[in-house]
Parts: C-alpha cells; sequence; structure tokens
C-alpha cells in the first residue's frame, strides 16, 4: 500500500510517498528557514503564503521522484493537528482537493504522533541515500518527543494505543533552545546554532536549574530559560530584557559558546532524567527518539551513556518535520480505522496526543 503524506504544519512543506509503513519512495522536504530567520522565527501569515506557492511543485516532484503516477497511489494522509492554522490549512485544502479529485481514502494525521513514525522507516528506494535503523522498533516503546513545539513521553504498548506519561508545562525545549539562541544572539533555528556553539564551550562554566515537577515525566524549560537570561545579565552588567539586540551585542564568542554548552548540557540531561525513570519504571522493549530535538548529538552521547538500551536513530533528514513520518503512520492508521470524508474535516491548531482517532 503506498501513501502520500503532505506535512505543512509549520515552516516545511514536505511531501513523501511511503510503502507498507517502513520503504521510502520519494522525500521532498522545502524549507522556509531562509524566508523566517531574517525575522528571527516563523513568521505564520509567511509561512502560509509559502506554502500555498510550493505546495502543488512539491506534490507533483514526490510523484515524479518515486517515479509514480496518482493511479498508483493507494491513500493520502495529511497532518491536519498541531500547527499553525493557515499553514495547517493549506495542505489540508491540497490533500482534500486531491483526495476528492482522485478519489482516494483520506487519513488525518496528528503531527506529534508522527515524529514518532519517522522510526519505523527501515527501507527506501535505490535513489535514496539515508541512513535508516535497520528494524522497526518493537512494543511496548518509550518514545521521547522532543521538538521546536512539543516535549512529550509516552509510552506506546501497540499502534495508537499509547499512554502519556509527561509533558512539558510551558516551553517546549527546541522552543528554549530557539529562545536561548535569541538571547545570546546565535541565528535561527536556535538548536543547530547552539549544538555547534556548544562544541567550543565549556559546559560547566554557568550552573543553570533544572525544573522539580509534581510529575516525575513532565518537563519545563521556562525556568531555564530566565536563568540563563539572568546569567547573561550578570555577566555582561546590563540588565536589557528579552528580546533584546543590545544584550547578545555585548557577550564575546567564549561566553556565547559557554552558555551554549552550559544551557545545552542542562536541557539535555532533563531529558535524559526523565527518559531514564520511564525506561526504569516501565522496561521498555525500544525507545525512540523524535522531532527536530532529536538531532542534537549531545543528546544521543547522554542517552548512549545512561540508557542500558540501544537506540536505533531516525536519519536528520527524517527528525525534522517531514511527509514520511505522516505518510507512516498514515498506513498504520489505515490498518485501523476508516478514512475520513474530504467534505467534513478541519484543522485543530492545539490538540495534545490523544488515541481518540484510533478509538473504534
Ligand atoms: O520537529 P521540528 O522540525 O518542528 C516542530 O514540529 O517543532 O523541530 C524543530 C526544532 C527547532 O526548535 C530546532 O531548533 C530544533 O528542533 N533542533 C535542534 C537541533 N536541530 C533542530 N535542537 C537541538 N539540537 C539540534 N541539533
Ligand atoms: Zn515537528
Amino acid at each position: 500500500m503506498k501513501i502520500l503524506g503532505i506535512e505543512s504544519s509549520c515552516d516545511e512543506t514536505a511531501v513523501a510517498i511511503v510503502e507498507d509503513g517502513h520503504r521510502l519512495l520519494s522525500n521532498v522536504v522545502h524549507t522556509q528557514i531562509d524566508i523566517h530567520a531574517q525575522y528571527g522565527g516563523v513568521v505564520p501569515e509567511v509561512a502560509a503564503r509559502s506554502h500555498i506557492e510550493i505546495i502543488n511543485p512539491a506534490i507533483n516532484q514526490a510523484l515524479a521522484n518515486a517515479q509514480l503516477t496518482w493511479d498508483d497511489i493507494d491513500a493520502i494522509a495529511v497532518t491536519y493537528a498541531p500547527g499553525l492554522i493557515g499553514s495547517l490549512l493549506v495542505g489540508t485544502l491540497a490533500a482534500r482537493t486531491l483526495a476528492t479529485i482522485h478519489n482516494k481514502p483520506l487519513y488525518p494525521i496528528h503531527h506529534v504522533e508522527a515524529h514518532v513514525y519517522a522510526n519505523f522507516i527501515t527501507d527506501q528506494s535505490d535513489h535514496l541515500d539515508l541512513s535508516l535503523p535497520s528494524r522497526q522498533p518493537s512494543f511496548p516503546m518509550l518514545a521521547l518527543i522532543v521538538s521546536g513545539g512539543h516535549s512529550q513521553l509516552a509510552l506506546f504498548q501497540d499502534h495508537g494505543n499509547y499512554e502519556l506519561l509527561g509533558q512539558t508545562q510551558d516551553d517546549a525545549v527546541g522552543e528554549a533552545f530557539d529562545k536561548v539562541a535569541k538571547i545570546i544572539g546565535l541565528p535561527y533555528p536556535g538548536g543547530p546554532s547552539i549544538a555547534k556553539a556548544a562544541l567550543n564551550g565549556d559546559p560547566n562554566k554557568y550552573r543553570l536549574p533544572k525544573a522539580r515537577l509534581q510529575n516525575p515525566y513532565d518537563f519545563s524549560f521556562s525556568g531555564l530559560k530566565t536563568a540563563l537570561l539572568r546569567g547573561v545579565q550578570a555577566e555582561t552588567g546590563h540588565d536589557y530584557s528579552f528580546p533584546s539586540h543590545e544584550l547578545p551585542a555585548l557577550l564575546d564568542d567564549v561566553q556565547r559558546a559557554d552558555f551554549a554548552a552550559s544551557f545545552q548540557k542542562t536541557a539535555v540531561e532533563t531529558l535524559v532524567d526523565k527518559a531514564e525513570k520511564a525506561f526504569r519504571d516501565h522496561t521498555p522493549k525500544s525507545v525512540v527518539i523524535a522531532g527536530g530535538v532529536a538531532a542534537n548529538q549531545e543528546l544521543r552521547r547522554q542517552l548512549a551513556e545512561r540508557l542500558p538500551i540501544e537506540i536505533e536513530y531516525a536519519p536528520m533528514q527524517l527528525c525534522t518535520d517531514n511527509g514520511a513520518m505522516i505518510a507512516t503512520l498514515g498506513y498504520f492508521y489505515a490498518q485501523k480505522i476508516d478514512p475520513v470524508s474530504p467534505y467534513d474535516f478541519e484543522v485543530v491548531p492545539s490538540l495534545s496526543m490523544t488515541k481518540t482517532a484510533w478509538a473504534k
């Protein structure tokens, strides 16, 4: 079964075709990072307009790269939640129109749940060259989902049967990377630039706090971000508040690298503390990491050091937003639930992970 997956919830216009929930046939990702970089973050209206320009060419490109036509496609899967409303509308409208014209079943996909499914792609067409995991994760599976909009720890007993163990109470971890990058004057997106700067920094230079929460699996990154801002203010002797152009300009490269390294160490340690506790409490058969922050090498290093299980990672290209994860989850949906009518389904800009979509 070949599924065409469409993703447009934030700043990537992405379309992919996946066969039987594991074989990647094509993967087209058009990122808007350059467009938004000048503003220091995603501008929703600009994002929606860019999706409109790119969506049709991206769909055609995905079919062409896989050397397929619409006759070969069995179903369409599309992100309907959560995300920026204008961006979601572009992808879902394209999917609904194409499902109607080509008479294909349509599956609405939860973006955060889909991130986990990047780990189920284990095979690819000859023209692709991604470094994929050798096999699909087994259940029970512990998933650490760390993206720009989400930080979640979920325990999957099976496809669609999962329990949310904990989630962020304020900023998502990727959001914290992005905001801290702004505070210390590193370019957007903050995750990769902090990771790069941290390579030259001393992770023990600044002591930063870890939040203590009632639910030991929950996260909170807002206090860490504020503590870092206070640290920068103390270091520079100026109390410019955030956001400010003046404050980052007062730091030199050594201070910037030390702040980046200290922040990254504490943020990653927090994630790994929670993942380690969940692992000990629930003894899953596999652990997967999902979302843009899964690309972080320090996170991978600390997980390898502290979890007594080997983790296979999805390639970077499938950790950040893409259509392949949408198509892959679409396949498992197609096994369990009925498609929706293209005439009456709506986007849901904020929706936490739930298993209701699978319940029959
Ligand atoms: O999953 P994603 O592409 O979009 C969302 O669904 O949010 O994640 C984007 C996030 C951004 O916050 C970005 O700064 C972060 O992932 N990110 C990283 C790294 N690469 C991307 N964070 C830490 N280290 C990285 N190497
Ligand atoms: Zn995402």
